[in-house]
């Protein structure tokens, strides 16, 4: 064997060992994940008339195994690095488990389908995607066959230490914003209001069947996201400042929501991550977070890469580092994982009442 043979076989020994070493212990049982593109990790690519699709290329460009996934990014989303914090695998999308037997289910699964809402839009009533209250109907079913197999008193035991992740509103909130017939229905108020009792009803059931942690994300700046950026008239591409209101109106409304929860059902704890604040920051000050470019989509054609989606004939930019947006309405892997970072590790200036770290344990 060479001197390079040796000390490269020696190398891989060593990175084996210490990977070994440093893997992380898993913190908890399972985690379940509901919502959104923003966590959507394949199930739509089993919705036969879905367009509201990502299983194909440039999507998944820095994925590990480099292929378009499902999943509305780049490289790993929100579920995945959430899911690498607390040492466990990517819960698998729920469409994609072909034995819907309690073994299939004992580490987590994942709900969350991209252009979700809170509320059964009519992308949702078309088949373009599983509503949250779907979403939550497939999970009792998983708590049913949980139930078959553990016992009332294992399940019970097994989902008390679990996560529930939650990441759900933002298409709701672009709805409104996109639609006059909406904003004549109801004024702002009352319409994050309806959104935050939906999700409050949503919550019990999860609560009835189990859930006793939950990890919920509030909604980002989403007047910041390209396709609302290119919308404005002037030439400044600026952020559409009453959707950003409403994004704060219904945070506030979700904040108050969980508290009064969690003082009713007391069994209950949560982490409640302020995203607005983070990814405000982050688009304040990009340059701190390693970041050049807020405004454009990294793969898309026209005005900020926004006026058509990441499509094989969409172009990419060479260093998805540097772009907080990945494409039109989605963040990068980078803004993604310094999303999670603090998630899971944040102060009490982005999570309340505490971080995932401090769930885990409590
Ligand atoms: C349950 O699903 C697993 C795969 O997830 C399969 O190996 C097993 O045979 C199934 N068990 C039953 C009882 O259907
Ligand atoms: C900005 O958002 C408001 C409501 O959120 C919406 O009515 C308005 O059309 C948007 N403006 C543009 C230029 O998109
Ligand atoms: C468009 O940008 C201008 C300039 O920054 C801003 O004053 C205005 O409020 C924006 N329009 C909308 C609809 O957000």
């Amino acid at each position: 064997m060479g001197d390079n043979a040796f000390l490269l076989s020696f190398l891989i020994v060593f990175a084996l060992v210490s990977s070994f070493k440093f893997a992380k212990a898993q913190m908890v049982p399972a985690m379940f994940v509901f919502g959104d593109s923003l966590v959507d990790v394949g199930n739509n690519n089993y919705l036969p008339v879905s367009v509201a699709k990502a299983d194909f290329p440039h999507n998944g460009i820095d994925f590990p195994t480099k292929k378009a996934t499902g999943r509305f990014c780049n490289g790993k989303n929100a579920a995945d690095l959430l899911a690498q914090k607390v040492g466990l695998p990517t819960s698998p999308p729920y469409l994609s488990v072909s034995q819907k037997n309690a073994s299939s289910f004992m580490t987590g699964v994942n709900f969350a389908s991209g252009g979700a809402g809170i509320f059964n839009g009519k992308d949702q009533s078309l088949g373009q995607s599983v509503p949250l209250t779907k979403q939550v109907g497939y999970y009792e079913s998983v708590y049913e066959n949980l139930v078959q197999k553990l016992g009332l008193s294992g399940t019970q035991k097994l989902l008390s230490k679990s996560l529930f992740v939650v990441v759900v509103g933002g298409n709701d909130l672009l709805d409104y914003s996109g639609s006059s017939d909406l904003q004549k229905k109801s004024t702002p108020q009352q319409y994050v209001d309806l959104m935050v009792l939906t999700l409050k009803e949503l919550l019990k059931r999860l609560y009835t069947s189990g859930a006793r942690k939950f990890v919920f994300s509030g909604a980002g700046p989403i007047g910041c996201i390209p396709s609302q950026r290119i919308k404005n008239q002037t030439d400044k591409e600026s952020c559409n400042e009453s959707t950003n209101a409403l994004a704060v109106t219904y945070n506030e409304g979700l904040k108050s929501m969980l508290q009064e929860l969690k003082s009713n059902l007391n069994v209950i704890s949560y982490s409640y991550f302020d995203t607005y604040a983070m990814l405000h920051n982050i688009i304040q000050d990009p340059g701190t977070y390693g970041f050049t470019e807020v405004k454009a989509a990294c793969c898309g054609l026209g005005k900020l890469n926004a006026k058509i989606p990441c499509l094989p004939i969409s172009k990419y930019c060479p260093d998805r580092r540097n772009h907080v947006f990945w494409d039109l309405y989605h963040p990068t892997e980078a803004t993604a994982g310094i999303l999670v970072d603090s998630i899971f590790d944040g102060t009490s200036q982005y999570t309340f009442p505490m971080n995932v770290r401090q769930l885990v344990t409590v």
